[in-house]
């Protein structure tokens, strides 16, 4: 086994009902398995490792992802943004600046 370049968390975690939203309920297994398809495709699977984890903190902007060494941190991500992440970022090296995560002001 290679150690990765890269670490892409996807946060997976489900709220108790009533609590508000959660990124597991939102979909974040969906976009894990395309994640994992293309980089698949791409040949990536070597480099990139995704895995899922618990609450990253602002869950009502789910589904939030963390990639790592940057600390490139993603809110509101859809299984439909994955291509655009792996191609960006995970293959290009630039970030997806459409999906970073804003600071409240
Ligand atoms: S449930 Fe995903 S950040 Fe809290």
């Amino acid at each position: 086994m290679t150690l990765p370049e890269r670490h892409v968390f996807v946060c997976i975690a489900n709220r108790p009902p009533g609590a508000g939203d959660s990124c597991g309920a939102g979909g974040a297994s969906d976009l894990i398995e395309r994640l994992q398809f293309q980089l698949l495709d791409e040949g990536l699977t070597e480099r990139v490792r995704v895995n899922g984890c618990t609450c990253l903190g602002p869950c009502e902007q789910g589904v939030n992802v963390v990639v790592y060494p940057e600390g490139v941190f993603y809110t509101r991500v859809t299984a439909e943004d994955a291509d655009e992440i792996v191609q960006r970022h995970l293959k290009g090296g630039e970030p997806v600046e459409r999906l970073r995560f804003v600071e409240p002001s």
